[in-house]
């Protein structure tokens, strides 16, 4: 008989724990983990963001606008979590996020491939993914909720008209224009958006491209793998960087082979052109003519991806994939507005 009792006293309890568990999603975070929670405020809404790392400028400004919008802001708490460039590291973050039952996902994904399974087990969880400056390339769309970015191909279509404007204005022939492109992460988003509206623009227009290499969006390779083409080609007039970081490398390296940076093509200068606009060197080579043309990326996302969460706290629904306006910046005065796609984008001084 006590044994009876024993057993139904038990079968009470663990319903009583099981309805507990689905009414209290916001509350009770630290008793459905076995993970330290990091001085999560339970009572908050609670938003774990998977950065891919810190390789340039634009990652670190994009950083710091995700932790000021979401620490500033009342009853939301962050857990941050940076991948050092390493896709596995991301999994390993969104697993753990999902077994702090955090109240939303945010993930700036390195590359495009890869994230079925882990986004799955996301939704299984009932944890909506926020997708935040790259896409990822998934068989079903709805494992995310939406994304806020930049359209690179975009912005790989106006510098690239820029300098179309600018060989057409100074007369150069198209295949007097020898490009060497310096890849970002291969498999990126912004990677692929660059060079795809590189390799459209050089097909279009008659330009060579002379080589093509992963510069990873930093500094070090950018250096590294402009010195590696300069020792290969001796043609090169064009040096097409995907973000700023890699072209402030590549300049090191030109000027440290002898070769003067500028626009002169027609007089043996090398030109650069280059992405982002955040970082301060490069703007200021930008002013001194080193970069020629800077096709903006902003990384000012935190607020945005804040105010989407609010929103869905609110039940409202958002749109899937939000892009960015941005600009293009030059300081030579060959080309004062492009046009792209039917639109008309005046040139901006840095
Ligand atoms: O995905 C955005 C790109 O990634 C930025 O252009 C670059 O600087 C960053 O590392």
């Amino acid at each position: 008989m006590m044994k009876k009792y024993k057993m139904l006293f038990w079968l009470l309890l663990s319903m009583l724990a099981l309805v507990g568990c689905g009414s209290r999603r916001h509350v009770e975070k630290e008793n459905t983990t076995n993970v330290p929670s990091e001085g999560i405020d339970s009572n908050s809404v609670v938003v774990g963001f998977s950065q891919l790392g810190a390789e340039s400028d634009w990652r670190n400004a994009n950083t710091e606008s995700m932790k000021e919008a979401f620490y500033a802001r009342h009853g939301y708490s962050l857990v941050f979590k940076d991948g050092q460039q390493k896709q596995s590291n991301q999994i390993t973050a969104v697993r753990t996020f999902i077994q702090q039952d955090v109240d939303y996902i945010v993930l700036a994904p390195v590359t495009e491939t890869g994230w079925d399974s882990v986004l799955q087990e996301a939704r299984d969880a009932d944890i909506p993914v926020i997708l935040v400056d790259r896409l990822v390339d998934v068989s079903d769309e709805s494992l995310y909720q939406c994304w806020v970015g930049s359209d690179f191909e975009l912005e790989a279509k106006k510098v690239c008209e820029w300098l179309n404007q600018y060989a057409i204005a100074n007369g150069i022939a198209p295949g007097d224009l020898h490009i060497v492109d310096l890849q970002g992460t291969l498999g990126s988003t912004a990677q692929i958006g660059r060079s795809r509206g590189l390799y459209e623009a050089a097909m279009e227009n008659g330009w060579d491209i002379v080589d093509a290499a992963e510069a990873d969006f930093t500094q070090a390779r950018g250096r590294e793998v402009m010195a590696s083409m300069l020792r290969a080609h001796d043609n090169i007039n064009v040096v097409y960087c995907e973000n700023d970081n890699e072209a402030i490398g590549a300049i090191k390296a030109l000027e440290a082979a002898g070769y003067t940076v500028g626009s002169d093509i027609l007089n043996g200068e090398v030109m650069v052109l280059s992405f982002d606009g955040i970082n301060k060197d490069a703007l200021d080579y930008a002013r001194q003519g080193k970069i020629a043309c800077i096709g903006e990326c902003n990384p000012m996302h935190g607020e945005r991806v804040a105010s989407m969460i609010e929103q869905l706290e609110k039940g409202e629904t958002i749109n899937k994939l939000n892009y960015v306006d941005e600009r293009i910046f030059s300081a030579l005065s060959d080309v004062t507005d492009i046009t792209v796609d039917g639109e008309k984008y005046s040139v901006t001084s840095p």
